[in-house]
């Protein structure tokens, strides 16, 4: 190595040290508690304040996020509620958890292949991503403030 780069050499490892130990101290802190979230639909875009929600209206994580797990951080809404429930849901759903225990959220144990017709877990109680989402919103504003009403749908989609 030419005796030039030596010290950005020990300057760019000081900083990656630095970032390291940080994340050690302090993991993902900023990235696991997402300030605003944008949703793109055929309803028009959805800003979600989602740090305003989780901090300055006084609601706990598990209010909204209710996938039971211990663990720091959680799923989005989608790998549980998804557009439908067909050919692509089946194959692909397994692939959206991190581990074997969120199967049991749906399952009575963790299915290793595919599964006879009375293993299958009902569709019937479980909301499609539509009906997840506008039910958690609309529920929790008709209770405790927040656009709700027939005419408010601008308040949360962009036109
Ligand atoms: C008022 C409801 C609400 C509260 C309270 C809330 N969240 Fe969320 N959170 C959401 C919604 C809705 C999303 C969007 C999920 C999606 O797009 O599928 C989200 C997304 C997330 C994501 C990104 C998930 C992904 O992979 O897309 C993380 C991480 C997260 N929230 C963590 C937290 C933590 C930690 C707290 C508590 C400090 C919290 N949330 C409080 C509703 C909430
Ligand atoms: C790990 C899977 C999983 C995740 C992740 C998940 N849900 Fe659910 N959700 C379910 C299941 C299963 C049901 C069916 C009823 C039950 O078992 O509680 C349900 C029920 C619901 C219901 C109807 C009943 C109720 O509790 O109000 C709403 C609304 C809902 N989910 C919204 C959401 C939203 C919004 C998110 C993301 C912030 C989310 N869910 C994340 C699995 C999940
Ligand atoms: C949000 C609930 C939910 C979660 C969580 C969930 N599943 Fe499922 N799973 C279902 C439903 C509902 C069906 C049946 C779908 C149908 O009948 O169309 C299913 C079906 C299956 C099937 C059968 C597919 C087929 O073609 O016969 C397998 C395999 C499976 N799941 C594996 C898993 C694994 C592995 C996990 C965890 C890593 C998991 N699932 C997590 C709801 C869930
Ligand atoms: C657990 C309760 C709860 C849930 C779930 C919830 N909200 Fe709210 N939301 C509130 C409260 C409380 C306010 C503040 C009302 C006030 O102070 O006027 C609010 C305000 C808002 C506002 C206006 C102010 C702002 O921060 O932008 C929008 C837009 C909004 N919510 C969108 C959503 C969307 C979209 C969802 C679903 C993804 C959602 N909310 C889910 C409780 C909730
Ligand atoms: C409290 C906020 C809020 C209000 C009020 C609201 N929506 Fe939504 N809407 C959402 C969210 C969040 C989604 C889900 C975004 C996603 O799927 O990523 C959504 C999704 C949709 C979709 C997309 C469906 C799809 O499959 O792509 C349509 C259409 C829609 N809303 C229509 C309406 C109409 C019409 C009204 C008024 C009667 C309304 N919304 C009021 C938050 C809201």
């Amino acid at each position: 190595m030419k005796s030039r780069y030596i010290p950005i050499t020990i300057i760019v490892a000081a900083f990656c040290m630095a970032a390291a130990a940080g994340y050690v101290l302090f993991p993902g802190e900023a990235q696991d508690v997402p300030a605003r979230v944008v949703m793109e639909n055929a309803g028009g875009r959805v800003l979600f304040t989602h740090k305003a929600h989780a901090e300055e209206y006084g609601f706990e994580c598990t209010d909204c996020h209710h996938d039971d797990l211990e663990r720091d951080t959680f799923l989005s809404c989608g790998s549980c509620h998804p557009k439908a429930f067909d050919e692509t849901f089946r194959a692909e759903h397994p692939k959206a958890f991190p581990d074997k225990e969120a199967c049991l959220r749906c399952h009575d144990e963790a299915p290793e292949g595919p599964l006879a017709e009375e293993d299958r877990p009902s569709t019937e109680d479980i909301p499609l991503r539509l009906d997840a989402f506008h039910g958690q919103c609309m529920s929790c504003h008709e209770e405790n403030g927040g656009p709700t009403e027939d005419d408010s749908c601008y308040e949360c989609h962009a036109r």
